[in-house]
């Protein structure tokens, strides 16, 4: 949501900026901004659309050539997407540039107290009030006129500040807002993920809530809002340039599609024990008597995310018998849950950084509630801020539609369940042979649905100008129908319905015509029968079926118009299986309906405002 760059170093900063905002464009892509300071001046442009639009910008108008420099690609909070609300945003006199992602709540207040000073506004933005607090601070110390300007900001930021005042340096914060400083060789970086970063160096430095940073050529000084001088630890990024490239595919989410049989071995790594027919989990940080004491697991999480997490409430329930529940962590903050220190609150986020999931967190730790994150991004604020954890390992996500994350939160909620069922011997000996040996073969099955990608565009052909579609799966595939619908309609503004079978009766049967598609997800499992009566009454109703079923079923081709065979696995496991389909069928429908994949209109990867 927002991403920022800075560059402060020896090269020519354009270039450095042009690029890296590129490789941030998947966190909001409605208008982008650049601004290089030279020697006593700076130079600013900005665009409504996409970073090529900025770079064409670039390259036609002689923007100032200058080794410091701030770039900013826009979600919009306040303010139409609009090259005036693009930022950078400057102050008064045009001295001060900030870039900023996340909110100043209380942006008008303070607003009407710098009108009232007499400072004009040109944006509808609540970033430019950064600029002229910052402006109205400043007494010849850039840091201390920022740091003064964020003790009056109430509400959440990541902040890159430059000016012609003092061109010779950056100023960063970080408040909810992520923001990691890139540590290279007479050059440094700001970034809002690593992403950008791994072109130029491997070492990073994750800034926490109320730390500042002034770069210069020469070096970095870490600081907090409260003028302490502080330690940071420089970090080791392990994601390599390599995976953040699209490798020859013509999208990022296809490519992670085709990474699943790779990355979900990789969160299997090392934590599957074949031999002892159990799971190990490095990271938890919780004692065995701790672990055994739960009595109550909450999964929180946002989008797709929370998908999974239903899932992993299937498993927890069904193989440690523990009582489970899922939550949107936006909702989780605004009730009252009852929690207590047996109560374990497990976040799941790819991005590691969902302002609704991280606030929860807070909050579950506020409650004294054990807390585990079941994250992607290493060293994300989530990661941070729980108490133990399992990394997903998935490599960069860098589609705005979850794809590789959730089969890696999937399998790994996997683990947890049958390590948890073991230790608690709810499961069988025999039965946690049977799905460690399932799970292990899940990624080469995996590959086997991918090998059926030809049919799958070939049946997406037939459903792509349907204007509605409802999904339909019972148990453990009713979270694959929800998630198999939200990648559709993400990506290719199709309406669709995620919804449990046996409720269609209940309501959505009334829209079943020949313009109505019926996504089933029908493996053979203890409730197959069951959605095989559902799948007739759509028929009855002259409504089309597209099935995903168990290789071998004879029977349901008679039924349904088009199956998408899936190979034989546990039911527990079913859902690794089942969304690989859906997912390819909605990567396919929407780039044969021309639209943006990687970048779907309105969304943004990494959502860090509530
Ligand atoms: C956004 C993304 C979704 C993602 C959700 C949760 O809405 O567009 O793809 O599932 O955030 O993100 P997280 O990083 O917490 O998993």
């Amino acid at each position: 949501m927002c991403g920022i760059i800075g560059y402060i170093g020896k090269r020519d900063a354009t270039p450095i900026i042009v690029e890296g905002l590129r490789r941030l464009e998947y966190r909001g892509y409605d208008s982008a901004g650049i601004c290089v300071a030279g020697k006593k001046e700076i130079d600013c442009l900005k665009v409504q659309g996409k970073i090529k639009d900025l770079e064409k910008k670039v390259r036609k108008a002689s923007l100032l050539r200058g080794k410091l420099a701030l770039g900013h690609t826009r979600w919009a909070t306040h303010g139409e997407p609009s090259e005036l609300n693009a930022h950078p945003h400057w102050d008064c006199k045009k001295e001060i540039m900030v870039v900023h992602n996340g909110i100043v709540e209380n942006y008008r207040s303070l607003k009407k107290k710098l009108e009232a000073e007499g400072h004009k506004f040109i944006s509808e933005t609540d970033t430019e009030v950064l600029a002229h607090l910052i402006e109205k601070y400043y007494q010849g110390d850039l840091k201390e006129a920022v740091r003064l300007a964020l003790l009056q900001v109430e509400g959440t930021y990541g902040i890159g500040v430059l000016s012609s005042l003092e061109p010779d340096k950056i100023i960063a914060a970080r408040m909810g807002s992520p923001l990691v400083v890139g540590v290279g060789k007479d050059e440094y970086f700001i970034a809002s993920d690593v992403s950008p970063l791994l072109a130029h160096t491997k070492k990073v430095i994750y800034l926490d809530d109320g730390d500042m940073v002034v770069l210069s050529k020469k070096g970095y000084q870490t600081l907090d809002i409260k003028n302490h001088t502080i330690k940071k630890k420089v970090e080791e990024i392990s994601w390599t340039q390599d995976q953040a490239e699209k490798s020859g595919f013509p999208h990022f989410m296809l490519k992670e599609i085709f990474q699943q049989p790779e990355s979900t071995r990789n969160a299997m790594r090392g934590r599957l024990l074949l031999k002892e027919a159990t799971a190990k989990l490095g990271g938890l940080n919780i004692s065995e008597k701790e672990l055994d004491n739960i009595k109550k697991i909450i999964i929180i999480a946002c989008g797709t995310s929370y998908y999974a997490g239903l899932i992993g409430e299937y498993l927890l329930e069904d193989l440690a018998r523990i009582a489970c529940e899922v939550e949107y962590a936006s909702e989780f903050r605004y009730r009252k849950p009852v929690l207590d220190k047996n109560t374990l609150v497990i976040a799941i986020s790819q991005s590691g950084e969902t302002a609704d999931t991280l606030a929860a967190v807070k909050e579950a730790k506020k409650k004294k509630a054990k807390t585990l994150g079941i994250v992607n991004v290493v060293g994300s604020s989530i990661a941070r801020e729980v108490l133990g954890g399992v990394y997903i390992h998935a490599g960069p996500e860098i589609g705005v539609a979850s794809t590789k994350a959730f089969t890696g939160q999937v399998t790994t909620l996997a683990l947890l369940a049958i390590l948890l069922g073991g230790r608690r011997k709810t499961i069988s000996e025999e039965r946690a042979r049977e799905l460690t040996s399932s799970l292990d073969r899940i990624p080469l099955q995996i590959q086997n649905i991918l090998d059926q990608s030809d049919k799958i565009k070939e049946i997406a052909k037939i459903y792509k100008d349907h204007k509605n579609f409802l999904f339909l799966g019972r148990g453990y595939n009713l979270p694959v129908a929800l998630e198999g619908a939200l990648k559709l309609k993400e990506i290719s503004y199709i309406h669709a319905e995620g919804y449990p079978a046996a409720e269609m009766k209940h309501g959505p049967i009334a829209l079943i015509d020949k313009n109505m598609p019926v996504v089933f997800i029908a493996t053979k499992d203890d409730v197959y029968n069951k959605v095989m009566s559902n799948i007739e009454e759509v028929k009855a109703r002259g409504g089309r079926v597209l099935a995903l079923a168990t290789e071998g079923d004879k029977e349901i081709k008679k039924k349904a118009n088009h199956v998408i065979y899936l190979p034989k696995t546990l039911q527990a496991l079913t859902p690794l299986l089942a969304v690989v389909p859906l997912q390819l069928l909605a990567y396919y429908i929407a780039v044969l309906r021309g639209c943006s994949v990687d970048q779907p209109r309105h969304l943004a990867k990494s959502v860090t405002v509530e």
